[in-house]
Order: structure tokens, then C-alpha cells, then sequence
């Protein structure tokens, strides 16, 4: 359990091959929107492929205190039976988003523009993190917000009651602010425009003008234009959530670094604002290819073939692919101690208001298996030791954060003695099924083992 509840410690030691099909689940961020649109819908929205992790299930425990019934059938289906765009009713209690700062900022933006009032909060990790990116661009509309100092949670919101459509250019690249904003725009009478510099994640975009609202995007030289015509009746969808590449990244980056591996990741979403950790790779010199491209549901899918790669070289990241990596720099840079020479990410902030601070996170953890780092405000290196040549044989912290636990792992598998992490529990907010994945490919993860 994320926060909550007692620390699993996990070890990971160096294995053999790691070879077969690695099925991961469902996108976590298409996860979240579906839920959430199917909320905003008329009528029933049935969801496929749905991520089961403890983020979106905060998720849809939060639409059905806004009102909507939501259930899962025997089948793993989820049907949502949407209340309408200004639909939502005031929730009778406090909004637990547990982990989720996907979740907690695209259900402020949603109920931002109706007459209602709602807390939210979430775990010591969530209740760290800065929320005035969302409760500015909100106020804006009309919402107001009280919170912690520092714009933290537990926080109130009081959606508008008379919302006015906004113009909002946003001051950091991050996707849950601009779906925040076109989420509140929903329910406000005229044009609501976000622009944003830098392209991110544009899944509320393509899900929005699938559920029939009048979206468009434009590119120019202020940005990505988005406009969006409020107040639509959005239609129920039938939706096939893709396989997430942010969590394809454990098992591909493994295969890449554990010697003799061979691994294949099939139906992983490769839409473009997502994939760049892929062709990082690539450029490192990875084996790694992309076989059956295709298109589903208005996403472009392929299945990820990873081999191990005894060649990898360091190379500086082109800062503008931080976007479409942001959540990879961490199992990144593990590969990036595998590799020969200097690993350089540049202009990746946002890693530091992450569910914790990822550059601190991963540099501790590096430094204490053996590897060099440095690091500054918005950059760090990693001094790739290459193969056959990473220490390993410490315990790192986690700090609730999913994606430094998995990465730590990663690392275990192919470095000369085995890591820990001290709690692999928030694991289970984005990729359960992780452990056992993993050890049906061939590694050798444990809980409690000790090092
Ligand atoms: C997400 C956006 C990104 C990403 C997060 C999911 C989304 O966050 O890190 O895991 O689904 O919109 P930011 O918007 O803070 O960059």
C-alpha cells in the first residue's frame, strides 16, 4: 500500500536471462481520464484494459463520490455510468487520492466549474507536492482554493458558480495542469484556450474529441494552441486502454542490461509525447525494435522487442524529448550505469516535484551501489561504469515512489550484488503485477530477503 501501510522490503539479484513475453497493464493516464470522462459522459462508458493499480482505483473511488456508478463485471470490463458535464454532486466526504497526482489534479480541474465544494487529499508523498499549478489557472475560472501552506493538501476547493471560460498559457511542461484546465473548461459557457510551450502527454486532447467535444490544436509560435468549446454533452465510449509504455520501460530497460535476454513487450502505447525513452535507448545503442506497428483506438501501438546490448554508450538526452520521458529518467539512468561514458539529462526540473524528489531519489541510491552522479537544479549525469562493472550491494529508499522502487530492482538484476529497497509497497500504485512479471522472466526479486 502507497503510504499506508507497513514497508515491503525487496531485494534483486543478479539472474540469468531474462527471456519471454512481458504483459504490462493498462496506461496509467488513459486510465485515469477514462474514468473521469466516463464520469462527465450520458449514458454508460465500458472500459477495457483498465490499469487495476491503487492510483486509478482512487480514481474511480472519487468518481463515485462525485456521483457516477462505476462497477467492474466478472470479465475485468468497467462500466461507468457517467453524470453529464456539470452533473457531478458534492462528494460527502474527504476525496483520498492516496498516491496520485494525476488523480488529484484532473478531479480538481473537473469539478472546478460546478457549484460544489470538495477536499482532497492523499499520502505523505501527495501531500507534499505543489498544487498551485492547478488552483491558479482554477481561479481563474472562478474556484477557489484553501489548502496547506505552500499550496500543499489536505486542500478545499469551491468550484465556481458562475464559470467563465479562461485563456491560460502554462508556465511548466506538465500534462496534469493542461488537463486540469481543459477539464474545467468543460464546464464553462464559450472557448477555453490553454497554450503550452513544450508538447506533453496529449491523451485528454485525443480522449476529449473522442468523446465528442469540439477540441482543436494548433501549432504556432507560441505553442500548441488548445481550444476547447465548453459546455458539450460528451458520449459514452467504448474504450481499449493501451498497455503503458511508462511501466513497458522495467522490463525492456532490464532486458537490456541483464546478459543474454530477449523480451518481448506487446501492445505498448507509442503515441509520439510518450515514447521518447525508446529512442533514447536506441540512441545509446540499445537492440531494441518495434515490430507490428499499428493504431488502435486513436493511439499508435507496437510490441516492444528488447535484447541485451552489450554496447551501450552514455549520450546527452536532447533536453526537448524531457516531455515525452519524463517518468523513464529514473530507470534511464540505471541503464545509463550499464553504459560506457557519461549519461547527461538536462532540463528535467519536474523530476524534482515528482512523487519525490527523482534526481535526489536516484543519485543516493546510485552513489551507495557504486556508481558516480552529479547532479544541479534541472540536470545530473551518470557516470556509466558499463558492463560487468556496477557494484550494487546496498539498500535505497524509495520514498514512496514507485518508479525509484522498480528502478532500484532493475539495477539488482545485472549488478555484481544484489539491492534492496526499503519499501517496494508503492509499487502497487501503477504496475501490481510487477513481481510477478518480472520472475517469469527470469529475475530473482524477493520481499524481505535482505542483502
Ligand atoms: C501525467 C503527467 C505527468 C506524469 C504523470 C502522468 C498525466 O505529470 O509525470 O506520471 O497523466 O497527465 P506532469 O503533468 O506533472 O508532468
Amino acid at each position: 500500500m502507497s503510504g499506508h501501510g507497513t514497508p515491503i522490503p525487496m531485494t534483486s539479484r543478479k539472474c540469468g536471462p531474462l527471456s519471454g513475453e512481458a504483459h504490462v497493464p493498462g496506461d496509467k493516464s488513459i486510465s485515469h481520464r477514462s474514468l473521469i470522462l466516463g464520469a462527465l459522459a450520458v449514458g454508460e462508458t465500458v472500459i477495457t484494459g483498465l490499469l487495476e493499480g491503487e492510483d486509478v482505483l482512487d480514481t474511480a473511488k472519487a468518481m463515485r463520490a462525485f456521483g457516477a456508478e462505476i462497477s467492474r463485471d466478472d470479465a475485468g470490463v468497467w462500466h461507468v455510468h457517467g453524470v453529464g458535464v456539470g452533473g457531478f454532486a458534492e462528494p460527502g466526504g474527504v476525496i483520498d487520492c492516496g498516491n496520485s497526482g494525476t488523480g488529484v489534479r484532473l478531479i480538481m480541474g473537473s469539478m472546478a466549474t460546478s457549484p460544489i465544494v470538495a477536499t482532497f487529499s492523499g499520502d505523505a508523498s501527495l501531500n507534499k507536492r505543489p498544487m498551485a499549478r492547478v488552483t491558479d489557472p482554477l481561479a481563474l475560472f472562478g474556484a477557489r482554493a484553501v489548502g496547506r501552506s505552500g499550496g500543499r493538501l489536505p486542500m478545499t476547493i469551491v468550484g465556481a458558480v458562475d464559470p467563465v471560460p479562461v485563456r491560460y498559457e502554462v508556465p511548466v511542461p506538465s500534462a496534469q495542469v493542461k488537463s486540469a484546465v481543459l477539464l474545467a473548461g468543460l464546464n464553462a459557457p464559450g472557448q477555453t484556450v490553454v497554450i503550452e510551450k513544450e508538447a506533453t502527454r496529449d491523451h485528454t486532447e485525443r480522449m476529449l474529441a473522442g468523446f465528442g467535444a469540439e477540441i482543436t490544436t494548433e501549432v504556432t509560435d507560441e505553442g500548441r494552441v488548445i481550444t476547447l468549446t465548453g459546455q458539450p454533452e460528451l458520449q459514452p465510449q467504448t474504450i481499449v486502454v493501451p498497455r503503458d509504455p511508462s511501466s513497458a520501460a522495467f522490463p525492456v530497460c532490464a532486458a537490456l542490461i541483464v546478459p543474454g535476454s530477449d523480451v518481448l513487450v506487446p501492445n505498448i502505447g507509442l503515441n509520439p509525447t510518450r515514447a521518447g525513452l525508446f529512442y533514447t535507448l536506441q540512441d545509446m545503442g540499445a537492440d531494441l525494435s518495434f515490430e507490428n506497428m499499428r493504431e488502435e483506438g486513436g493511439e499508435p501501438v507496437a510490441d516492444l522487442r528488447a535484447k541485451f546490448s552489450p554496447d551501450l554508450h552514455g549520450i546527452e538526452v536532447p533536453p526537448e524529448r524531457a516531455a515525452s520521458m519524463i517518468d523513464e529518467y529514473p530507470v534511464l539512468s540505471v541503464v545509463a550505469a550499464f553504459a560506457a561514458g557519461d549519461t547527461v539529462m538536462r532540463g528535467v526540473k519536474e523530476l524534482r516535484v515528482k512523487e519525490s524528489d527523482r534526481i535526489a531519489a536516484m543519485a543516493a541510491g546510485l552513489r551507495a551501489n557504486g556508481i558516480e552522479v552529479e547532479d544541479g537544479p534541472d540536470w545530473w549525469v551518470v557516470k556509466g561504469r558499463g558492463h560487468g562493472k556496477v557494484a550494487g550491494g546496498a539498500t535505497c529508499e524509495s520514498h514512496l515512489d514507485h518508479r525509484i522502487a522498480m528502478s532500484f530492482l532493475v539495477l539488482g538484476m545485472a549488478s555484481e550484488k544484489p539491492v534492496g529497497v526499503d519499501d517496494g509497497g508503492p509499487i502497487a500504485t501503477s504496475f501490481p503485477i510487477f513481481e510477478g512479471l518480472m520472475a517469469a522472466l527470469g529475475a530473482d526479486i524477493h520481499r524481505d530477503g535482505g542483502i
